[in-house]
């Protein structure tokens, strides 16, 4: 019966057109100016072949962050011994699928392994220790990432400094002592201060944008600001106050990217709520889009299967553009249009964030019954509303 479904849908698939090449998220990215759109992954899913698969998907995903493996937990386990076995693993991906890495993260105040947390530290052999990680880890990484999140999540809501270890035995020149050591053993590198809910403005992101002048007066460099746009739906600001935002940041002159972004529904999801998800992933990548120096978009991981959301965020999950059997939500459509992709349009050259002309096209809608994805798929992945591009097997998947 599956056999006779599947020969009637192949059969339906070869007579309708698709002629129109489907453009992906992260060609629709480039096609806007930006550098990528890109997804976390993490060490365990890699053994799901169907994930991986669409991960090294290309048209989506031109760059991947490890969205644990290079922290400070895993890459200095013991004082003074380096693993990078695990970040090896997913930078070499990276290589082999041609698409930037996102390296993540030097300085956190989570994930710490216990010799450091429980250690009898003074401000000289913390910040001895602290140089040693960060040289001893850019190093090894040393021309594969094109940024380095050096300082994660350093402030409180109020924009004041959250007292982690280092902050508590060095004071707030632990910031720049980070980004120092990091400059220092790959100048190549871009440098980022990576936090969340900087997204509304207020006193937080006055926090963060004190932190790029704090180092910036030092005379060290950073580059750049991470937004990790973790949100709930429903609660992402306007897609202008978004760009006031961002603006508030490249003004300083650093460069601007959204770093983990995922948009969570209070579980059971609803069509209401799927498609305020939507509109908030519309909206967010839009406002990269808008901006002069956004260069790339993050989501923190793909699909609802391997989310952190539902660990974390007790009640909520469904937060990423792929549910967890990789079928598309409206999300992706989202995604697509806030980037200028519609089913009847083509995207168009941005007016802000690109020098070069160019223009993509995008495909037409694929109809019910149609084929829309699977390995060596061309056509169409964007099945006309109300279908769903639904997952049959790798190299089949069809508007149902
Ligand atoms: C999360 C990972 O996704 C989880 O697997 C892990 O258990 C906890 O950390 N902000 C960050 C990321 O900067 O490193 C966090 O990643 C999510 C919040």
């Amino acid at each position: 019966m599956v056999q006779l479904f599947s020969l009637i849908a192949a059969i339906a698939a070869s007579v309708l057109p698709n002629t129109v090449a489907a453009v992906g998220l992260d060609e629709a990215a480039l096609a806007k100016g930006l550098l990528y759109f890109g997804s976390a992954t993490d060490n365990p899913e890699l053994t799901d072949v169907p994930y991986l698969t669409q991960l090294s998907n290309i048209a989506d995903f031109g760059q991947i962050t490890p969205g644990n493996s290079q922290k400070w937990d895993t890459t200095e386990p013991t004082q003074g011994t380096f693993s990078f076995t695990k970040g090896d693993v997913i930078a070499d991906l990276a290589d082999a699928n041609g698409q930037y890495l996102r390296c993540h993260t030097l300085l956190w105040h989570q994930q710490l392994p216990s010799w450091l947390t429980s250690g009898t530290w003074t401000n000289a052999t913390l910040i001895a220790v602290l140089q040693n990680h960060i040289t001893n880890v850019v190093t090894h990484y040393k021309g594969s990432c094109i940024h380095w999140d050096v300082v994660n999540e350093a402030l409180n809501e109020d924009g004041t400094y959250r007292t982690n270890i280092f902050y508590e035995t060095i004071g707030e020149s632990y910031i720049p002592i980070a980004f120092a050591a990091a400059a220092a053993a790959d100048p190549d590198v871009k440098l980022y201060y990576n936090d969340y809910n900087l997204e509304y403005g207020g006193n937080k992101a006055a926090g963060a944008r004190a932190i790029v002048q704090l180092v910036m007066n030092a005379g060290i460099q950073i580059d750049g600001v991470g937004f990790q746009g973790h949100f709930e739906a429903g609660t992402v600001p306007g897609k202008s106050s978004l760009v006031s935002v961002l603006q508030s940041f490249t003004a300083l002159g650093v460069e601007v990217a959204y770093t983990e972004v995922d948009v969570r529904i209070q579980l059971p999801t609803s069509a209401t709520t799927l498609a305020q998800q939507s509109t908030d992933f519309q909206n967010l990548v839009q406002s990269c889009v808008e901006t002069i120096g956004c260069v790339g978009f993050t989501i923190w991981d793909w699909t609802d299967k391997y989310s952190w959301v539902p660990s974390v965020f007790s009640g909520y999950g469904a937060a990423l553009p792929w549910d967890e059997n990789f079928v598309k939500k409206p999300a992706y459509d989202g995604l697509l249009k806030g980037m200028g992709v519609t089913s009847t349009t083509t995207a168009t050259t941005s007016t802000s964030a690109t020098t070069t002309s160019t223009t993509t096209t995008s495909t037409a809608t694929a109809a019910h019954w149609s084929q829309c994805s699977g390995n060596g798929w061309t056509g169409s992945t964007v099945c006309a509303s109300p279908w769903s591009c639904t997952y049959q097997n790798d190299w089949y998947s069809q508007c149902l």
